[in-house]
């Protein structure tokens, strides 16, 4: 069983997403600690509903960036977790805990990268008059909404479409894409680091597709 960490500022339909899954054995996981920045994270109280260990962090406490992410990973790393998940985590880490984990830390963000990184990627796919829009998971490296490209879905864009009904479309694909490269790593058949992404031992020359 892969021991999962959630890094989560916001909702936590993610983090709902991979508990449904893993209850429902659809997944061969277990998430072992849900963690946030933001005391009032719907994700926070979704993992305590589930009895799973939630622990806010708060940036505040904390004299500088190094010494909050010191204090998250220890407690990501106290956990036990294999496999850290961020899902709509909205602080910037610092390079040297995330090139220690590099191999073992995926990110899910809501545009079809490397357009779009950073926020508002709905509206920003509408203005540049996109036909495609998409969600992406990728390797984490130092750099924002960067690192090899894991795995994509993709959706048309409708002309009626508004950021709004773009993103509600697209929530549920970003479930499915998040549980498929889970399920893969799981699996052992995914495996990643800084430089490159391989599926089956074979080097991805692109992202893998989903849905
Ligand atoms: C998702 O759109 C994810 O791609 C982005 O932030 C959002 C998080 O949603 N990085 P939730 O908190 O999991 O509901």
């Amino acid at each position: 069983m892969l021991k999962l960490a959630v890094l989560a500022s916001g909702r936590g339909s993610n983090l709902q997403a991979l508990i449904e899954a893993i209850d429902a054995g659809e997944l061969d996981a277990g998430i072992v600690g849900v963690f946030s920045d933001k005391a009032a994270s719907g994700a926070l109280v979704i993992a305590r509903t589930a009895g799973i260990p939630a622990l806010h962090i708060d940036p505040k406490a904390h004299a500088s960036r190094a010494a909050f992410d010191a204090a998250l990973f220890a407690a990501v790393d106290a956990c036990g977790a294999e496999l850290i998940v961020c899902a709509g985590f909205m602080r910037i880490l610092s390079p040297e805990v995330v090139a220690a984990r590099t191999s073992r830390m995926i990110n899910i963000h809501p545009s079809l990268l490397p357009k779009y990184p950073g926020l508002h990627t709905h509206q920003r796919a509408l203005d540049a008059g996109d036909r495609e829009h998409g969600a992406s998971v990728h390797a984490v490296i130092p750099a924002l909404d960067a690192g090899p490209l894991i795995a994509q879905t993709r959706i048309a864009i409708d002309p009626a479409d508004s950021p709004e009904s773009l993103a509600a479309r697209l929530l549920p694909r970003e479930h499915q894409l998040l549980l498929q490269v889970v399920r893969w790593i799981a699996a052992g058949r995914l495996r990643f680091d800084a430089q490159a992404v391989h599926f089956d031992e074979r080097r991805l020359s692109e992202p893998l597709r989903v849905g």
